[in-house]
Order: C-alpha cells, then structure tokens, then sequence
C-alpha cells in the first residue's frame, strides 16, 4: 500500500516540476513549423508510452525479485528511475495537450505481463530482456536528440532576433539526455546481474529487442 501511495506522490512532484518550468509570460520564440509540431508530438507520444510500459516491466519484475535480498534494492532503484521518466512525459503530455498512445493499454497489460514473466522464468531471463529492451531505447533516445538537436534550431528568439532553442524545446532536450544516460546505466546494471548467462542468450535478446522496436515503431503512429 505505502508503495502504491510513493509512486503517486513521486509522479505529483514529478508533474509540479514540469508544469512550474513552463513560461508564464506568453512566446518566447517563433512558433514551430507544422513539421516540428508534428515531430514533437511523436516524440511526447512514443516517449509516454515506453516510459509508461517501462514504469510497468519494473513493476512485474518486482512482484518476483522484491522477495530477493539480492534483486530487491537493484530492480527498486531501476523502478523509481522509471517511475520518474514515466511521470515526467505524462505532465509533457498533458503540458503539450499531446494525444497518448490508442494502444495504451494494450501496453500497460503487455509490459506488466513481460515484467511478470520473465521474472518468473528467472533473474537470467528478465535481465537479458532488459538488456535488449535498454539497448534498443538508448538508441531511439539518442536518434530523437539527433533530430531535436539538427531541426529544431531555427526558431526566432522574439526578444533579440536570434536563432537558439526556446526553453520548452531546451528543457525537452535535457530531460531525455538524462534519461538515456539512467536507461544505459540499465542496461549495464542488466549485465552485471548476468543478463549474458541466459540460454539461449541470443535468442532472447534478439526477440525481446524485436518485439520493443515494434512497440516504438507502433506506438510514434497510433
Ligand atoms: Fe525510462
Ligand atoms: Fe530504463
């Protein structure tokens, strides 16, 4: 119960944060182009909805290994991080008034499901699944930046004429370089507790990553 009551309040403060970063006094910057607008909601869109299933494979994993003495603490830490990832694109969403995902929960039952069992298949399973799973939004996390980075820095500062990020596409841009850098911490978190001893390792990685890229895939469109 105590924990259900944490996740609640870690999202609030979470939301706070966001929605206190947003600026009050009107534009600072050119609006975006039809093309950015479009990109920026995929990003809200696609990032809400594997935060959301990561927040909930944390919570599978942790109906298993919260009785481990060793997995307890490791997967804890993981899940808050998740936690916080997840409640940070929900106020995004909500800040940005982006449409979540049509398939939400189909990915809440499928990634609490994926949590659940690989937990019960055992600890080398579940950390070759978040092994794949990592590797695969590390890299998406990086691609978005990319974009953001390369296509984003044409808007007009409306104070001094200059071209420069506005704050929102800053902030944006901050939140998930952070991000990537917990979700690659996962991921060597995932190889440490033997992710590479599972059998047979390939092809759990290898599926695992596939069914993810076609989450992502799915989820930037529908
Ligand atoms: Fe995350
Ligand atoms: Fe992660």
């Amino acid at each position: 119960m105590s924990l259900i009551l944490r996740r609640f309040a870690s999202r609030a403060a979470s939301g706070a944060k966001y929605m206190a970063a947003k600026p009050v006094n009107g534009p600072t910057h050119d609006a975006l182009s039809k093309a950015q607008k479009a990109y920026l909601d995929r990003v809200i869109r696609v990032d809400q909805a594997g935060e959301l299933g990561a927040d909930l494979i944390y919570a599978g994993q942790y109906v298993i290994f919260g009785h481990s003495k060793e997995l307890r603490p490791v997967i804890r830490h993981m899940w808050d991080q998740e936690i916080h990832h997840h409640a940070t694109f929900d106020a995004l969403q909500k800040g940005l008034r982006v449409r979540p995902s049509l398939l939400t929960p189909a990915w809440k039952v499928g990634a609490f499901g994926l949590g659940l069992v690989g937990g019960i298949l055992g600890k080398e399973i579940a950390m070759a699944s978040t092994e794949a799973i990592e590797t695969v939004i590390g890299g998406h996390y990086n691609t978005q930046l990319r974009v953001l980075a390369n296509n984003f820095n044409d808007r007009k500062d409306l104070k001094t004429g200059e071209n420069t990020d506005s704050a929102e596409i800053a902030n944006i841009k901050k939140k998930i370089a952070t991000f990537r850098d917990q979700e690659s911490e996962h991921l060597s978190t995932a190889i440490k507790y033997d992710a590479q001893k599972a059998r047979p390792h390939w092809l759990i990685y290898e599926t695992v990553k596939l069914l993810t890229k076609t989450a992502v895939w799915t989820a930037e469109r529908v």
